[in-house]
């Protein structure tokens, strides 16, 4: 089957600033993807143009098929888009954001209403329909937002950290939403800085910094490849313990305070550890996670 996305050597630049460098990315029918990156990684500069918001500096974009320079009207109606900024009208009740947002689609304003209010209850906010947008939660906003994104049954839905700032409670809620959108068969091309959010929701990711790619593939072979398995993590790490790991040659990485240790099984070396080294700090091991990966191909230092 064709590919829904398909980027070739995307770059996009703002003066001298190269947001997004040589990018190249394919994303099928019914996939999840995920776009994960460090603060100003490129992310958002990314999917933007995917949306036909931002166009190219360089490279080749398809979407659907369709050239995104020449084709891009047909594309867009055929998207939903959650920005990273939630921009809703907030004067406006819950039920007016949607149906006000629909007349765009060429609905009539039954069916608008109709459709409108089908999301609502999808999204959990059906009982809010008539309150002003400004009253509701943060997290009631980014449903609003999401449901707003639905109103054109996209095939393909684009979300720009659609969890940012939510509680526990509604980023369940919206995961569950959105895994039962690709069950019904929706593309869905997602940013997110939750590790665990990308883990659970994406059949497939990129970790992007800097502009560039650095590694494609599925989390768990992303995490088995770039990781391992187990990671045991030692606080307050005795002196004598460096010294130890370096004669046994594993490697470890070392942040003062704790120190790291990403090995394939560590079950032997943590009781070893626990038994000669783990004295008041404590030490721990538990699965590798895509964090790990994360944190090890784009480094610990703050981007901004
Ligand atoms: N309209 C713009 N004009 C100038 N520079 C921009 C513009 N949009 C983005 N940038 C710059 O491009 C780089 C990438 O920004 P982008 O918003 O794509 O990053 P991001 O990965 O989405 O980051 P975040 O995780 O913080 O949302 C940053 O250095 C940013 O300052
Ligand atoms: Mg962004």
């Amino acid at each position: 089957m064709n590919a829904v996305i398909e980027a070739e050597h995307l770059r996009k630049t703002f003066g001298e600033l190269v947001a997004v460098d040589d990018l190249s990315f394919s994303v099928g029918p019914g996939e999840c993807f995920g776009i994960l990156g460090p603060n100003g990684a490129g992310k958002t500069s990314t999917i933007r143009m995917v949306y036909a918001f931002s166009p190219l500096s360089s490279g080749e974009l398809r979407v659907f098929g369709l050239d995104i320079a020449r084709q891009a009207r047909a594309i867009k109606s055929r998207i939903g888009v959650c920005q990273q900024e939630n921009n809703i009208d907030p004067d406006l009740s819950v039920l007016q954001n949607l149906e006000v947002f629909a007349r765009y689609f060429n609905l009539s304003a039954a069916e608008a209403t109709r459709r409108s209010r089908e999301l609502l209850r999808f999204m959990a906010l059906d009982h809010r329909e008539t309150a002003r947008a400004q009253e509701l939660s943060g997290g009631m906003i980014r449903r609003l937002v999401m449901a707003r994104a639905l109103l054109n049954r996209p095939e393909l839905l684009i979300l720009d950290e659609p969890t940012t700032g939510l509680d526990p409670q509604s980023r369940h809620q919206v995961w569950e939403r959105l895994e039962e959108l690709r069950a019904e068969g929706l593309s869905i091309l997602l940013t997110t800085h939750y590790m665990d959010e990308a883990s659970r929701l994406c059949d497939r990711l990129i970790i992007m910094d800097r502009g560039r790619l650095l590694v494609e593939g599925m989390p768990a072979d992303l995490v088995r490849r770039h990781v391992g398995r187990d990671v045991i993590e030692v606080a307050d790490p005795p002196e004598g313990l460096p010294a130890f790991l370096q004669g046994r040659g594993t490697v470890f990485e070392s942040l003062g305070h704790r120190l790291i240790i990403a090995i394939e099984d560590g079950r032997d070396l943590y009781r070893e550890i626990g038994e000669r080294f783990c004295g008041s700090g404590g030490c721990v091991m538990r699965t590798a996670t895509l964090e790990d990966v994360f944190l090890r191909l784009t480094g610990r230092d703050l981007r901004e």
